[in-house]
């Protein structure tokens, strides 16, 4: 096999390369580790690359070095820590016992492992066979605070993508707390870049935002215990003139749902610094002689092709390298959810009728949404007791269930196992379960409150009540759902001195619980979801290959959302709904047709009632749900491409393409209609220009090339909102 890494031994450098992309490191004067380069592949390097020496001021040197030409702060790093004379933010941060957080690493050794090892407790990608990748360790040692660092560089044979994480052993014979500890640094020459983000809000999730960096430090965080929608914990740099189709772009995902925090740093000198892990604010974790810390992993791509080919490779790692389970990539199947159709309102007389017209409409599976257990009449009350609400399902969940079963659809049930209900048997019981500071009265949202995971008998407490339902077998799918943010940080399980930890001993508990769940129940198709889109990160898609995007429904909202959070996720983990209009979010009223064309570009569904559709309307779903049973693999498993983005202007554009190249599919939106319109001009990418297509709807012919260069008008719009599909396939 060849390899991967390639190390120059005499001079300590390292190089990482698959001949799509290089990265390399290298070990500088006094031992530290040195960033070289990152982006597309050279063959050999021959060490034109040192760093010139300069003398600055206020840029102090090493230890016992007369070279006033080198300095910690100047230098491109891998990871620094505080107090050893470099100024920019630090990725580690630890308190020793004689108080100090000064730090410094410098290079022990190295080994290069074939594969990728796995992450104890957390989620990260993966290979199926050690041939997939190679992994370089570097260890890193502070010999007077007694620490060891081991920094992790995995790369990929096939993929533009590597994989950081760090490890900390304390061989010292004291405790330590760590009050930082970042994934990743990594420090990118002075050049102009510019910083895409995505954030949002709950019902507005993920909108691009593009700025260009200035000096000084900007941060993207979360300090909501959990991903949250009001920041995404991925991000990309890019040129300046870098577009979704030419110039160089740098992505990158933590692998974390819980706080995390993206910093970027522009320097004195206009480097830029990039440090990225577990947010360190309201963190500390203290490390006992001989114990360890693992971070969780960032996924680093890159592409000199534009956005949407970074785009793809954050796709396809998150498809074929995070997810896993028997729906990985299996065909989704198209459900109904009762959520918008009945909100709390429902009994099992009312959802059979659904249930009837699904089944009539070619609909797969059902879902019954919040509102099943307890006494949950509204959202006052209930969560934690997971048991079947009598006066709505006289026969039981599974006699509901079986009524589904036998309408040959699959049976779906909504839980949100995270969260705590002042009314309910489990808080009357164990009200000491919840986050709560002793003396303070804890903080409701949505009247509701948040378990403390980080503890094995909380945990046990909602697993014995979801098992006991699972172990039954009558349940097809899981929507695990999470409807508010953590605050009243405290456990009643640990110590003052360790109350820091709580946050993400909360993240891996429930990562533990996740684990056990998926695992014991492999058949169970799993959808994550924190109020639509709160939890859309790549460690989610570890446990669960899909999620409920947003719970705004809106078609006009829907495609900025579906736009934006196709930067880093792939059509397959977003599901997308049908609803009613007047939309119940934004109140617009837009064709069935653009709502159909818009839900069926992720994982479609349909979130309203059914019974109350005009035959017309039924025909229509009757339609969509054919359409996507023939469009579904391409739209779930093809490459996915942006074509023109809603945050530019009133039309929106993307487009599926197999494998092969010989299946194409294009969606167009129109926002608003003009009455002196222009004419739009659509023009497709990444086709064989030497292959005939036939639209198959019209049986017009067209060349590859033609598609690509000169594309086509598209005809007149006659009103608002108006999508249009156009479904291509090779006929030689
Ligand atoms: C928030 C989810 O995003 C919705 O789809 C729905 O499941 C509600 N929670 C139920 O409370």
């Amino acid at each position: 096999m060849k390899h991967l890494i390639i190390v120059d031994e005499a001079e300590k450098v390292f190089h990482l390369t698959n001949g799509d992309i290089s990265y390399l490191l290298a070990v500088e004067e006094g031992g530290l580790l040195a960033h070289l380069y990152f982006g597309k592949a050279v063959k050999d390097y021959h060490g034109q690359r040192r760093y010139p020496r300069i003398d600055r001021g206020f840029s102090g040197n090493l230890p016992d070095s007369l070279e006033r030409g080198f300095s910690p702060d100047t230098l491109l790093r891998e990871y620094a820590g505080a107090g050893e004379g470099d100024y920019r933010l630090p990725a580690i941060l630890v308190e020793q016992a004689n108080g100090s957080q000064a730090t410094q690493f410098v290079y022990d050794r190295y080994e290069v492992l074939a594969g990728k090892p796995t992450l104890e407790g957390l989620p990260a990608s993966y290979v199926l066979d050690d041939s997939e990748a190679e992994t370089l360790v570097v260890y890193l040692k502070d010999a007077v605070a007694g620490l060891e660092l081991a920094l992790s560089y995995t790369i990929y044979a096939d993929r533009p993508v590597i994989t950081r994480s760090a490890r900390l052993d304390n061989q010292s014979d004291a405790s330590i707390k760590i009050e930082k500890m970042a994934s990743m640094t990594v420090d990118f020459p002075a050049q102009a870049l510019d910083l895409i983000s995505l954030p949002g809000a709950h019902v507005n999730e993920r909108h691009i935002n593009r700025e260009a960096l200035s000096y000084g430090q900007k941060r993207l965080a979360s300090r909501r215990g959990t991903t949250s929608h009001q920041m995404n914990n991925t991000m990309i740099l890019a040129q300046q003139k870098t577009d979704e189709f030419t110039g160089e772009a740098y992505g990158f995902g933590l692998v974390y749902s819980g706080n995390h925090a993206l910093e970027i740093e522009r320097d004195q000198i206009e480097q830029t610094r990039v440090v990225i892990g577990i947010n360190e604010e309201q963190f500390s974790w203290e490390l006992t002689a001989g114990a360890h810390f693992q971070t969780p992993e960032v996924v680093m791509t890159y592409s000199h092709q534009g956005l949407n080919a970074l785009s793809q490779a954050f796709h396809s790692l998150i498809r074929d390298r995070v997810a896993r389970g028997k729906y990985q990539h299996a065909l989704r199947p198209i459900l109904v959810n009762n959520w918008e159709a009945t909100y709390f309102d429902f009994d099992e007389a009312k959802l059979r009728p659904i249930v009837d017209e699904a089944k009539q409409l070619g609909i797969e599976m059902f879902v019954l949404d919040d509102g099943w257990f307890g006494h949950r009449d509204n959202d006052d009350s209930s969560l934690g007791d997971w048991f079947v609400d009598k006066n709505k399902f006289p026969n039981g969940l599974n006699g509901f269930a079986d009524y589904v079963h036998s309408q040959g659809l699959k049976f779906g049930l909504w839980f949100e196992p995270e969260m705590i209900s002042e009314d309910s048997e489990l808080f009357r019981n164990h009200p000491d379960y919840r986050l709560a500071v002793p003396g303070r009265k804890p903080s409701p949202s949505r009247q509701q409150f948040v378990l403390d995971l980080g503890r094995e008998e909380v945990r046990e407490a909602v697993l014995v009540q979801v098992e006991a339902l699972l172990d039954q077998g009558y349940i097809d799918y899981i929507k695990w759902d999470m409807n508010r943010h953590l605050s009243d940080i405290f456990s009643a399980s640990l110590p003052a001195g360790r109350q820091g930890e709580v946050f993400h001993r909360y993240t891996l508990g429930l990562y533990d619980m996740l684990e056990r769940l998926t695992s014991k129940y492999p058949d169970i198709l799993w959808e994550g979801c924190s109020g639509g889109g709160g939890r859309f990160d790549i460690s989610f898609a570890y446990y669960m290959p899909q999620s409920w995007t947003s719970d705004n429904t809106d078609v006009v909202a829907r495609l900025g959302i579906q736009y934006g959070t196709s930067l880093v996720y792939p059509p397959s983990v977003m599901t997308s709904h049908v609803s009613a209009v007047p939309n119940h979010q934004t109140g617009r009223i837009t064709p069935f047709n653009t709502r159909g064309d818009v839900a069926m570009s992720g994982v479609l569904g349909y979130e309203l009632d059914l019974t109350k559709l005009t035959e017309e309307e039924k025909e229509l779903v009757k339609a969509q749900v054919a359409v996507y049973k023939d469009i579904r693999e391409l739209v779930q498993y093809g490459n996915f491409t942006r074509l023109k983005s809603p945050f530019e202007g009133n039309e929106t554009a993307w487009m599926f393409t197999n494998a092969d190249k010989s299946e194409i599919l294009v969606f167009t939106f129109l926002v608003l209609n003009s009455a002196q319109q222009s004419i739009s001009q659509v023009k497709l990418t990444g086709l064989d220009s030497d292959k005939i297509y036939e639209n198959v709807e019209t049986k017009e012919i067209f060349g590859g090339d033609e598609l690509e260069h000169m594309g086509w008008f598209e005809a007149p719009a006659d009103h608002d909102f108006l999508s249009r599909r156009y479904h291509f396939k090779a006929i030689k």
